[in-house]
């Protein structure tokens, strides 16, 4: 069973501390979504493991959504159904329960990705959704050159994307995900054109990376980023990403099928 922080939030950040402002930021993407919508097929029932305050959860199918932390649980729109106190390790379940299953943002988090990931496969007949961010392609992006530490401190968190696929098991695909320029749900890469948002705490908050490192690291990066801003710098370099429809960063989605 993994340890619980106080709000109830059992992986490795504590949304009681960061989460209170999350669906603000973190609204789902149209784009991102219609990705899921399809890996799904035809499923009627789904499970939503570490479903925060739902984003991504099909409107037009049966949907049970698991989530830890209380804080995560309060920020749920009304117009879905109450999210179960349970982790991904031991999900309160039959075997086979539902048609399909997904986790979005969070298997980075888990205490025990392998455990979580078998009870996912475990619950479920069809297909079972992950999607992530691949470690291997973060520093694509150009956080990269202002902030290495967050970049770091992500592809320490984030599971080798074969580690996902062997711990679901069945037939494994690997989607890119493209990463759209006015991407509504706030995880750092949505940013790629928009550096100003960034400057803004709570978009940084928003990505619990910034939540494992010492705010110097936070101050740093708003000073050198807003300065290359003023001066122009910014732009010289990463200007073109302004308008560049979408950007293939590390956005993942593993999709194992039985
Ligand atoms: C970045 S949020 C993502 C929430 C939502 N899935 C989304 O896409 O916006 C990560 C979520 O994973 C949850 N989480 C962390 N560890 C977990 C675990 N061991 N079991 C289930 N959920 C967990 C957190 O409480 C948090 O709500």
């Amino acid at each position: 069973m993994p340890n619980r922080h106080q709000d109830g939030s059992a992986g490795d950040a504590d949304y009681g501390a960061i989460g209170t402002n999350y669906a603000r930021y973190r609204r789902p993407d149209p784009a991102i979504a219609a990705v899921i919508a399809t890996a799904l097929g035809g499923a009627r029932s789904v499970l939503n493991v570490g479903a925060g305050a739902g984003s991504y959860e099909p409107l037009d199918r049966q949907v049970t959504a698991v989530e830890p932390s209380a804080s995560m649980r309060g920020q749920r729109p009304t117009a879905l159904a109450v999210a179960i106190d349970a982790t991904a390790e031991a999900l309160p379940f039959p075997d086979d329960s539902f048609d399909a299953s997904m986790a979005s943002f969070t298997v980075h988090q888990w205490q025990d990705l392998r455990a979580g990931l078998a009870e996912m496969r475990r619950v479920t007949r069809g297909p079972a959704l992950v999607l992530t961010c691949d470690p291997l392609a973060l520093d694509r992006f150009w956080l990269n050159d202002y902030a290495p530490q967050a970049i770091a401190v992500e592809a320490r968190r984030y599971p080798a994307i074969d580690a996902i696929g062997d711990g679901l098991g069945g037939v494994i695909e690997v989607v890119c995900v493209p990463i759209p320029l006015h991407c509504t749900d706030g995880f750092s890469e949505a940013y790629y054109g928009r550096p100003e948002r960034l400057l803004d705490p709570g978009a940084r908050l928003a990505n619990s990376a910034w939540s494992f490192l010492d705010p110097s690291v936070g101050e740093a990066f708003v000073k050198r980023l807003s300065h290359d801003l003023e001066t122009g710098e910014w732009d010289k370099r990463h200007g073109h990403l302004r308008t560049q429809p979408s950007f293939a960063g590390s956005l993942r989605l593993i999709v194992s099928r039985p």
